[in-house]
């Protein structure tokens, strides 16, 4: 099968950019399905650092095709700023990237109704990036969104605008005790954008699927992570679309039948960023210490990691709804600076231990994790290149996690630079 998806299976920014880069000397297309510029994907080659937002991440193989498909919602302006930016630093967009005129628009309002409903939730606020995905796919599923192809229809995108500001105003002078909007400045804006990003606008489901004719190997880029998924993760505390496997199909245009392999990108420990429950969080210097060797920091919005242990009953979950075949275990080298390391291996609720990832949020906030302890290894790993060349300690621990999941590993990755993987499975 010509296509494979890399998505994240805990709560985001697990490493996937640094995974899609590497296996993207294979791919020929890179697709991101889903999510918008809330995402930060880190890739570093030869030393230097790239952040991508909407850009999937295989783009700096300069002879892969690079694709944002119908499920992602797209910021203009913060999209051509990315490829202005990527272009000032020698990489080339003209006929090798690709956006889709099914792709929902992110307005101006929905960043502003964003940043608005948190500050009102006060205490309760989720912790958004505060970049107007939720808004925007409300207005998708309610209906009402605004669509890369409306942009080029001055009729449609006039008529679309000013219904949706004329209900936006009533909110953000009513409830926010906001300004208006401005219907012509938004607008006028749509139009300077559209101009700009006309180049690159198609049906990107028909492309992709003409490529799979073509046999050519096509790989689909998640954003976030599993329990971030809007229906499979700690809701409300969650994104709002769907980055598990089945949402790599409805946000490409992909059939199911075309899907091959599906590796699930996971730390080998846990980190979360924004609020809502998470199990295995550390409180202690053993979290200050992960948060500082592992630099958990946003790539997006800056902000520092909550940090915590390995938790096995949340990517078994994981394993579950995306039917992973591989795991690609990164960042094991952070792992490097503890005397012992814990895993947790069941949940211990209201004085019952399960092994399943419970609903309800009142739940997910009672669990006391059952660990099991290793020691550490306390010796540099970021030189091996195979698994021969761990430390025993780091090999049984490793070892522990694949057995526990019963699924092998694609890679593991010992480090941030591309080289810095040990690869014991290919994805295509
Ligand atoms: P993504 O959102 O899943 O693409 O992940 P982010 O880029 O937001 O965060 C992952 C961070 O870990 C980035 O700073 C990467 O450069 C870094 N990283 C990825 N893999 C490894 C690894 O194996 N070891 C170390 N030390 N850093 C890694
Ligand atoms: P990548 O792709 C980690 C989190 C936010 C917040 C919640 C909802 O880099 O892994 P949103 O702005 O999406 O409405 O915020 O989701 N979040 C992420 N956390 N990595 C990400 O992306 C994230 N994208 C959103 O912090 O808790
Ligand atoms: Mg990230």
């Amino acid at each position: 099968m010509s296509c494979s998806i890399i998505l994240g299976a805990q709560w985001g920014d697990e490493g996937k950019g640094k995974i899609v880069d590497m296996y993207s000397r294979q791919a020929d297309v890179v697709v991101r399905y889903q999510g918008g510029h809330n995402a930060g994907h880190t890739v570093w080659v030869n030393k230097e650092k790239y952040v991508l937002h909407l850009i999937p991440s295989g783009i700096i193989h300069k002879d892969t095709v690079n694709v944002i498909g119908n499920g992602v919602v797209v910021e203009l302006e913060a999209l051509i700023k990315e490829i202005r930016e990527l272009t000032e630093r020698g990489i080339k967009f003209g006929g090798r990237f690709f956006l889709s005129d099914r792709a929902h628009v992110i307005m101006p309002y929905h960043t502003l109704f964003d940043k608005h409903k948190e500050e009102l939730k006060g205490a309760k606020k989720i912790g958004t990036t505060g970049r107007g995905i939720g808004p925007t796919y409300m207005d998708k599923t309610g209906r009402i969104g605004i669509r890369i192809c409306d942009l080029f229809d001055d009729a449609v995108l006039e008529s679309k605008v000013r219904g949706n500001v004329e209900e936006v105003n009533v909110y953000a002078e009513k409830i926010f005790g906001l300004p208006p909007v401005s219907a012509d400045d938004i607008i006028a804006d749509c139009k300077r954008f559209a101009a700009e990003i006309k180049p690159y606008v198609t049906d990107t489901a028909v492309l992709i699927n003409k490529y799979i004719g073509e046999g050519r190997k096509i790989m689909l880029e998640g954003a976030q992570g599993t329990m971030l998924d809007v229906d499979f993760g700690t809701y409300p505390f969650v994104t709002s679309s769907n980055g598990t496997a089945g949402g790599a199909c409805t946000g490409s245009g992909v059939s199911p039948r075309s899907i091959g392999n599906i590796a699930g990108v996971m730390k080998a420990y846990t980190t979360r960023v924004g609020s809502g429950p998470f199990p295995t969080e550390l409180f202690d210097g053993d979290g200050e210490l992960l948060r500082k060797t592992g630099d958990e920091f946003g790539a997006s919005t800056g902000r520092p990691r909550r940090c915590g242990w390995l938790d096995l009953v949340a990517a078994k979950y994981a394993v579950m709804i995306n039917g992973l075949n591989f795991i690609a275990l990164t960042k094991l080298d952070v792992l490097s600076c503890m005397e012992r390391i814990k895993v947790c291996t069941g949940y211990e609720i209201d004085g019952r231990v399960v092994d399943t990832f419970p609903a309800e949020i009142d739940r997910l906030e009672r669990i006391k994790p059952v660990y099991k302890e290793f020691p550490g290894w306390k010796t540099d790993i970021s030189g091996a290149r195979s698994i021969d060349d761990l430390p025993e300690n780091a090999k049984n621990y490793v070892d522990f996690i694949k057995d526990y999941l019963k699924v092998p590993y694609c890679v593991v990755s010992v480090g941030i630079d591309r080289e810095d993987t040990i690869v014991l499975n290919e994805i295509f």
